[in-house]
């Protein structure tokens, strides 16, 4: 097949985007297939129409490129694409949104609200501890923990600074303690739980793209029950929002709590194909390689 590798893109997960996207890219050449690679621009449109690829090959994470504005295109284009298509793609890169979905469909998933950035410097949205996070980026960009004991991310207060700053609006959710989560859904499969396990602070950019930083614990080792529900509910929200291909759910776990404590935090519909990413890892650990990933994906989007 001739497929064109769409990446880059102007999101703040550009850089993310920009390894999985060579990495599939390699991927796909080394099983025989003709690779157009393109950094995504203004002209995204003329240079698709130009290369008349079989099939895209959406490597492109967070806002365009995994919330739908780029799967509208190319539906109007006429191009066959990886992963999922344009409504589900509106709905899962929306934090908000994706509770008003899932949870309806008896998926637990922590409470929140809107708040405004501004009003967040006088006061607390919610009791301590609470997360302050964009409602549409990936990757942890622009997440803050507050906690009692200071904060992981910037101290609330009117001189605070920080990334969350630059959104106008943030969602904020009641922090829960405990465990870090995920599962990968591929095709009507769920792969398994890995455990992330930072060395030192919380899972975020630098903890997700360093090596080393992160401990990644498969399977986790924790309760059957536990990995089950995961692995249920992972399914149960793939299914769903009518997700394509493959998905990564996102979940947190008190494990104070039992099954009662774990909740589902977010379905990336574009997970992350880098070397640290946890979609290729976990295939790894049933039998299938990057490559075999790869053409598995590609096959979910032409079958
Ligand atoms: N947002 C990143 C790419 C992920 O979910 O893996
Ligand atoms: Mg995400």
């Amino acid at each position: 097949l001739h497929i064109a590798v769409l990446m880059g893109g102007w999101s703040a997960e550009r850089q993310v985007s920009l390894s999985s996207g060579n990495g599939v890219a390699d991927a796909l050449e080394s099983l025989g297939h003709r690779v157009t690679r393109i950094d995504m621009g203004r002209d995204v449109a003329a240079k698709l129409s130009e290369a008349k690829p079989d099939l895209v090959f959406n490597a492109l994470h967070g806002t365009p490129g995994e919330d739908g504005s780029v799967q509208g295109l190319m539906d109007l284009m006429g191009l066959r694409y990886t992963h999922s298509g344009l409504a589900t793609s509106v709905i899962a890169i929306d934090k908000v949104l994706t509770k008003q979905v899932l949870v309806p469909a008896g998926i637990p998933m922590p409470g929140g609200r809107i708040v405004k950035s501004a009003d967040v410097h006088d006061a607390d949205p919610l009791p301590r501890p609470y997360v302050l996070k964009p409602v549409n980026e990936g990757s942890s960009v622009g997440v803050a923990i507050v906690t009692d004991a200071g904060n992981y991310g910037n101290p609330i207060a009117r001189d605070a600074t920080g990334p969350w700053q630059e959104f106008d609006e943030l969602l904020a959710e009641p922090y829960v303690r405990g465990r870090e989560l995920t599962t990968a859904v591929l095709g009507d499969r769920a792969l398994g739980v890995t455990e992330l396990r930072p060395k030192s602070g919380w899972y975020d950019y630098d903890a997700k793209y360093t090596d080393g930083m992160t401990d990644h614990i498969f399977p986790a080792e924790i309760p059957d029950e536990i990995t089950q529900a995961c692995m249920a509910l992972a399914l149960q929200a793939h299914r769903v929002l009518g997700c394509r291909g493959t998905s990564r759910s996102d979940f947190r776990w008190d494990d104070e709590r039992g099954v009662d404590g774990l909740f589902l935090l977010e379905v990336n519909t574009q997970p992350g194909m880098t070397p640290l990413s946890l979609v290729p890892e976990q295939a790894r650990h049933t039998g299938m390689s990057y490559p075999a990933l790869v053409q598995a994906i590609v096959d979910q989007a032409i079958g």
